[in-house]
Order: structure tokens, then C-alpha cells, then sequence
């Protein structure tokens, strides 16, 4: 009786510990928008280098993105922020290709963590 207790004791904790190591292991993977990897964003970015320069102040198809989170606001007249060059990234517009659905969330943060650094 008192080893059955101890089982059932035990075992409750063991759960307890595997679904917090579960859950944390699993956390950063849905954190998706905030936590981008800036370098796997700079890969991802080169479909859009056709058309952004980030290097020089110089316009391609598209306006330079250097130093795009130091500026206060985008050509749209919205500050920059996530949420806005996100938005920028889904919809595109004005000969910018809506990438909605061409790329994937984490590709999306990604490429946003790799715009912050620039
Ligand atoms: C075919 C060319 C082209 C490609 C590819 C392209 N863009 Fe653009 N992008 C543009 C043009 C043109 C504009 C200006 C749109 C406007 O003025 O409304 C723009 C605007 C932007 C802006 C707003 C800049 C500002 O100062 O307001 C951001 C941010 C941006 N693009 C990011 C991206 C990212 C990230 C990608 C790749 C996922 C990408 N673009 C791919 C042509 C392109």
C-alpha cells in the first residue's frame, strides 16, 4: 500500500516534469514574429535584394532598407514598426510582391530580425 503511493506519487511528478521540460523546449518555436534568427532572415532576404539595397542609400526597384528601424516612418507615412513592415512584407503593393503567402511566419520574423540589424 505505502510502495503504491509512492508510485503514484512519484510518477505524478515525473509527468509534472516531462510536460515542463516539454514546454519549454517547445516555446521558443511557437514564439514566431518576435524572436527571429537575423541570420537565416539575411538568406531569406536575398529574393528580396533584386530589389532593396541595404548596403547603400541608393534606390533599386524598391527604396534602400538600410537603417530602416532607425528611420521613423516608411514611404507609406506609417511609423516603423513590426507590425507595419510586416504588413509592408505581406501585402507588398506599387511593384512590391505580396509575400503572404510566400513565405512562411518564421521566415517572416526572420527576415524582420535581419531588418533591425540593418
Ligand atoms: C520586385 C521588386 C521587389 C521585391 C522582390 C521586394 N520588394 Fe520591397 N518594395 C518594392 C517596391 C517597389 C517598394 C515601394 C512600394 C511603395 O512605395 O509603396 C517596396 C517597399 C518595401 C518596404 C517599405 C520601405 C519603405 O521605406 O517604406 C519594405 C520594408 C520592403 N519593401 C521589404 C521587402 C522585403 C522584406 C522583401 C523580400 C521578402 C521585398 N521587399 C521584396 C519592391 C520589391
Amino acid at each position: 500500500m505505502v510502495r503504491q503511493k509512492f508510485f503514484a506519487a512519484s510518477s505524478v511528478i515525473v509527468c509534472a516534469a516531462l510536460a515542463l521540460s516539454l514546454s519549454l523546449t517547445a516555446a521558443p518555436k511557437l514564439g514566431g514574429g518576435k524572436d527571429g534568427d537575423a541570420a537565416k532572415g539575411k538568406e531569406a532576404f536575398e529574393q528580396c535584394a533584386i530589389c532593396h539595397n541595404v548596403d547603400n542609400d541608393e534606390k533599386k526597384m524598391g527604396p534602400s532598407l538600410k537603417g530602416l528601424f532607425k528611420r521613423k516612418t516608411l514611404a507609406s507615412g506609417k511609423p516603423v514598426n513590426d507590425a507595419n513592415v510586416l504588413a509592408q512584407i505581406n501585402a507588398g503593393g506599387n511593384g512590391m510582391p505580396a509575400y503572404a503567402d510566400m513565405l512562411s511566419a518564421d521566415d517572416k520574423a526572420n527576415i524582420l530580425a535581419y531588418l533591425h540589424t540593418l
